[in-house]
């Protein structure tokens, strides 16, 4: 029984305890108990036999067979079975390598092919192959195969033994596959007598009607000094190597969709979500990128040193490069290289192919007030005009699953909440909205007519027997919907019209939470892998996009609600690639202590490096309650988190910021009025990501790829490309040390004070503030008039805060749309440049619509210039009127 289980049966049992435990290690498989990743992790290099025969172009592709060096000898043709191997080519130096059983074949089953991920607009991009070049290099036995990528990158597949690379200009490899010859592919098979392929686990049995079907292969990123990405983990930034000389073996990194009940700050162990891209970053070439479209149950080893293929064991090598090991379930091979060579060429490459990041609305990035739960209309009223007495700005009120008729979502319980309606109109009068949360599991209650409408649609996923599959969630017994089926997706979609979700209102947006799936007395608390769905597709094949389907179908929902005029919101617990562009995402239930506040600067960043902009983590902590101290820090990072929500579990102490004391009142106040003033950037940022890829929160070394000191810096972190913050995250600190990196100054945010770039200081920290600091030779834009909501400061003046480098310049960008619509999308808004140089400053149009400024109109004006680093104090100012077309 789950922990979370227990607590419900308690809750059930009507006994008032607290629920307190710790993650249960046990409940979860480890590699050796899971006997793909076993296998796989047994294997030794060089065990791959495979050759590339056939290679040729086809369409516009290269293809080629592969085949085992065992069957190559094969008299009886039908004995053979060969690989279909495709590698094609798009725009910006990106290769697609496709590995899958051949069709022709008839295999018992056709292997899933993730749909629905790779944006409409990529396959356009692919670059028609003319020609094939085919040559020994030195030292091969066989010859291989060349095909130009772009800007002097090679793609070359090697035939024997099989080997797939990109190298750059100069000759040198930069990413390749096989190298250490460990790629397997278990095809699949007719079950013969004697074969045992159930595997069980806890009490649980996979029936594994196809067997064994899993792929391997290493990856190696050559020059790099370390690798990132592949969330979701609560690690470090820079992944820790997890097998090699000296490494302590742990657990690969697992990527696995899992409500993890109390997961630990510091651990490979998969959570949430799952995000096949890696990004490797070095000094002397640069950063590279790969992504493995596989929605399956993934390991994923990191070795910081090379494979020695003649023992099998990890050998210091002579070249900076970092192997790692890939490891999944089942699905094919659909990878996808990336050649950089900047970090942010990575980012844009990977977004190409899954997608930029959506445009949110402008009151989703400021700050959310959530709680499990706010318990009545009371109680909503009443937090919300606190937050007006004590002049804190906030624009989202959010309600959990007690708002609900019995965890029935689109109810509400009609004793706590009489007036939905009224009451979010209420909390919209003041600018305001108010989320409720919709999570995917379907209470099996036939009073329910949604339940009734899904069971007599057969809209449900099946267990193995064929039966709707029937699991234990919130409301108790529960049914899931199979979000794989487009037609389901667009049913449930309807369901978030303003008709057939009673007590909503246009101000009301979807928070889906417990979509990896949770399914509380589930094997690993989900779903079973042989469950089934649409066109007999098992769950094993997409368990990590399940909760991508439901966020995609909520999301689309919210669009149809409002004709698709307004940007939806909705929040997702799970994650998988392409969620960015369906909404924001949080790291889920952490705690309320300081390692897990110190962790959620990786997560964010890890989930920002792939593509997923939008995250945050539950200020405060989740589970447990905030020492004052703690809560203030939490608040101080927290509105810089591109996502900014407190949330609290409903065993904890209410934390609304003023039940602190007046101190930690104006604490908070100042930290939340930190990230209302900067709101105008961030939405500047969030438009730099919707259009390039690039995250709003990054790591150092995105901005500062050659500076080594900052490769491994989880601690500190940019926001684009002008601040820089770094949190506390120790008790009653008095001192930190923050490297600056690069060569010009940085301005304190409070003080203006400056400080050397390229060194680190040591500097004293006061309650007040965490250290941040804006890089000279940036220009940021602000609105500093503190109000209700974000709403209310539509049309505040701007404030430009210039900050000067050595040159005595300095540069920056302001987006502005409506906040809420698609009009943007056809030149609705204003984006404009601003340059400080030879003492004047002037704006000019960056809108890639040439009369957007006059398609837009906008009152506001900037009021105010705060010049930092001037050389001299300007003694006169002369305003000279900017013509709207310049
Ligand atoms: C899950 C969520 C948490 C939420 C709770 C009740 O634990 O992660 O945020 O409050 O469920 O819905």
């Amino acid at each position: 029984m789950t922990n979370r289980n227990l607590c419900f049966l308690l809750i059930l049992l009507g006994l008032h305890l607290t629920c307190v435990f710790s993650w249960k290690k046990d409940e979860f498989r480890n590699c050796n108990q899971t006997p793909f990743c076993k296998r796989a992790r047994a294997r030794k290099p060089g065990s791959c036999s495979l050759v590339a025969h056939g290679v040729s172009i086809s369409d516009g592709e290269l293809t080629a067979k592969l085949i085992s060096k065992i069957q190559e000898n094969q008299e009886d043709e039908s004995q053979i079975k060969p690989l279909i191997l495709t590698l094609s080519v798009y725009q910006d130096g990106i290769m697609r390598l496709k590995i899958d059983e051949d069709p022709s074949l008839d295999p018992p089953k056709k292997r899933f092919e993730v749909p629905d991920v790779i944006v409409p607009e990529f396959p356009s991009k692919k670059i028609w192959l003319p020609r094939l070049s085919t040559e020994t290099i030195g030292g091969d036995a066989g010859p291989s195969s060349f095909v130009y990528l772009s800007d002097g990158y090679v793609a070359v597949i090697r035939h024997d033994p099989f080997e797939v690379y990109v190298r750059d200009k100069a000759g040198k490899r930069v990413v390749s596959l096989n190298s250490h010859g460990l790629f397997d592919f278990e095809q699949l098979r007719q079950k013969k007598e004697g074969d045992d392929w159930e595997e069980r686990f806890k009490g649980h049995t996979d029936t594994r009607p196809y067997g064994p079907q899993s792929i391997s292969f290493d990856v190696t990123f050559y020059e790099a000094d370390f690798v990132y990405g592949i969330p979701e983990h609560a690690t470090s930034l820079a992944l820790k190597p997890t097998r090699g000389p000296g490494v302590e073996e742990s657990e690969p990194y697992r990527l696995f969709n899992l409500d993890v009940f109390e997961y630990i700050h510091d651990s490979p162990f998969g959570i949430y979500g799952s995000i096949p891209f890696m990004i490797s970053h070095g000094n002397s070439r640069g950063t590279s990128g790969f992504f493995w479209l596989n929605a399956a149950e993934m390991q994923i080893d990191v070795l910081d040193y090379g494979w020695d293929a003649e023992s099998g064991i990890s050998l210091p090598s002579s070249q900076s490069r970092i192997d790692t090991f890939w490891m999944s379930e089942a699905g094919i091979v659909d990878a996808f290289f990336f050649v950089g060579p900047e970090p942010k060429d990575v980012i844009r490459q990977y977004t190409s192919v899954t997608g930029t990041p959506a445009m949110p609305q402008l009151f989703s990035i400021a700050y959310h007030q959530c709680r499990w739960n706010y318990r009545d209309e009371e109680d909503v009223e009443n937090v919300d005009s606190k937050f007006d007495e004590h002049d804190i700005p906030y624009d989202v009120l959010w309600l959990d699953i007690e708002h609900t008729d019995g965890k029935k979502y689109f109810t509400w319980d009609r004793v706590l909440f009489p007036h939905p309606e009224e009451m979010q109109r209420k909390i919209a009068a003041k600018g305001r909205r108010m989320v409720t949360i919709v999570d995917p599991h379907i209470k099996r209650d036939e009073s329910f007519p949604l339940h009734r409408e899904a069971t007599q649609k057969g809209y449900y996923v099946k267990d193995a027997t064929g039966n709707d599959y029937d699991g234990w969630c919130w409301p108790g017994s529960s049914s899931y919907l199979d979000m794989l089926n487009p037609e389901i997706r667009s049913w449930w979609a309807e369901k978030f019209s303003l008709q057939n979700y009673v007590g909503s209102t246009p101000s009301l947006y979807i928070w889906n939470d417990m979509n990896e799936p949770s399914v509380f007395n589930g094997p690993e608390v989900t779903m079973p892998r042989d469950s089934l769905h649409y066109g007999g597709v098992e769950h094993r094949e997409l368990h990590n996009t399940y909760g991508y389907y439901f966020h995609m179908a909520t999301a689309d929902g919210l669009v149809k609600r409002g004709n698709g005029k307004d940007r939806p919101f909705v929040l997702s617990r799970a994650v998988f690639a392409g969620t960015q562009r369906y909404g924001a995402v949080w790291t889920g239930d952490n705690s309320a202590d300081w390692d897990h506040l110190r962790a959620s600067i990786p997560m964010v960043l890890t989930l920002g490096l792939t593509g997923i902009s939008f995250s945050g983590a539950d200020v405060g902590g989740f589970f447990g309650n905030t020492e004052p101290d703690l809560l203030v820090r939490w608040y101080q990072v927290g509105a810089y988190y591109p996502f900014f929500r407190g949330h609290a579990h409903h065993d904890t102490k209410r934390r609304e910021p003023w039940l602190f004391g007046e101190r930690n009142t104006e604490l908070i106040r100042d930290a939340i009025h930190v990230r209302y003033s900067l709101l105008p950037y961030f939405y500047t940022l969030f438009r730099e990501a919707n259009t390039s890829g690039v995250p709003v929160m990054r790591p150092l070394w995105m901005e500062f790829p050659f500076e080594e000191a900052t490769f491994s810096n989880d601690e500190a972190f940019m926001v684009g490309n002008s601040l820089l913050v770094q949190g506390i995250y120790t008790e009653q600190a008095k001192h930190a040390s923050i490297y600056l990196p690069g060569k010009e100054s940085w301005y304190d945010l409070i003080t203006g004070a400056a400080y050397k770039g390229g060194m680190t200081h040591k500097m004293e920290v006061s309650e007040e503030s965490i250290p941040a600091f804006q890089r000279a030779g940036t220009i940021v834009p602000r609105k500093d008039r503190f109000r209700r909501s974000s709403t209310q400061m539509a049309n505040d003046p701007y404030t430009l805060v210039i900050a000067l480098n050595s040159s005595q310049a300095a540069e920056g960008e302001i987006y502005i749309d409506d906040g809420k619509s698609y009009e943007f999308q056809k030149g609705a808004y204003i984006h404009r440049q601003f340059v400080f140089s030879n003492g004047k400053l002037t704006s000019s149009n960056l809108a890639s619509v040439p009369s957007s400024d006059t398609q837009y109109p906008l009152d506001a004006v900037v009021e105010r210039i705060i010049l930092l680093g001037h050389a001299s104090d300007p003694k006169s100012a002369l305003i000279e009127s900017i013509k709207p077309e310049c």
